[in-house]
């Protein structure tokens, strides 16, 4: 059993500590972003239901409690701090402190569906589209910051939610698994789009952000759609938006 993880903050080689006795696993680009190792080191030992769920746990922790680290540079890095009122915002920081949950919930439930696919390809596809949604959060998280809030106090129970859903959704199979991804993404940008109408005007880098955030969203989907996902039930899309609007709703306080 894995008893601890372990490798240089900006990247570089990592290693997994068996008991007491630590072994080499490989490298890491950028240790440690959200990525659970169990996934490059899969290719050389294969770890017990146990060591993925520690695996797991681990990136879930790093996800709601440490500093994200993007990828990517904030689409926003090259703007402005646009000069808001009180008002705009306290308005600003709510929406974007909303987009950092469901950023949140988005990462997870792509973890919930790779960890019960048995296809490697649709896996590794699913924790790619995850990677682009820990950027999204760290964007989301430092301009929630920048507007002088914070995030939500329930990332926990938002990660620990959407990973439940996204697993009992995989276990249907990869194509409503699938299915679920495209309808998710399709709610998301719809919702993305909302939050374009309501930002202040003003609020450029804000925008930018949730823009950057749509166009990727409209991708996720595409690609989800392409790799031959089933169409959902109007009720399961209905209870979606359902849930989906009681979190945004909760998070915009909270
Ligand atoms: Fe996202
Ligand atoms: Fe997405």
């Amino acid at each position: 059993m894995i008893t601890s993880i372990s490798g240089p903050p900006d990247g570089g080689p990592f290693w997994l500590t068996f008991f007491g006795e630590r072994e080499s696993y490989g490298f890491l680009p950028e240790f440690p972003r959200g990525r659970p190792a169990y996934n490059e080191a899969m290719n050389k030992r294969s770890l017990s239901v146990v060591d993925r769920l520690i695996a797991e746990l681990d990136t879930a922790l790093r996800v709601v409690a440490a500093p994200a680290r993007p990828a990517k540079p904030s689409p926003a890095a090259d703007l402005e701090p646009a000069d808001l009122n009180d008002t705009e915002r306290a308005e600003a920081a709510a929406l974007m402190r909303v987009n950092h949950a469901g950023e949140i919930a988005a990462q997870a439930l792509y973890r919930g569906q790779a960890a019960v696919t048995r296809d490697p390809e649709l896996r590794e596809a699913l924790l790619e589209a995850a990677d682009d949604e820990y950027d999204h959060l760290a964007w989301c998280a430092d301009r929630v910051h920048e507007l002088g809030s914070r995030t939500s106090l329930l990332a926990p129970a938002w990660y620990a939610g959407a990973f439940a859903i996204g697993a009992v959704a995989g276990f249907g199979g990869d194509r409503q698994s699938l299915g679920f991804l495209v309808e998710t993404e399709r709610q998301v940008a719809e919702h993305l789009e909302g939050h374009l109408q309501r930002l202040p005007p003003t609020d450029t880098r804000s925008r930018r952000i949730v823009e950057h955030m749509r166009e990727d969203e409209i991708g996720h989907g595409q690609d989800a759609a392409d790799r031959g996902a089933a169409a959902l039930p109007p009720l399961i899309r209905r209870v979606m938006r359902a849930s989906a609007k009681v979190m945004t709703s909760v998070a915009h306080r909270i």
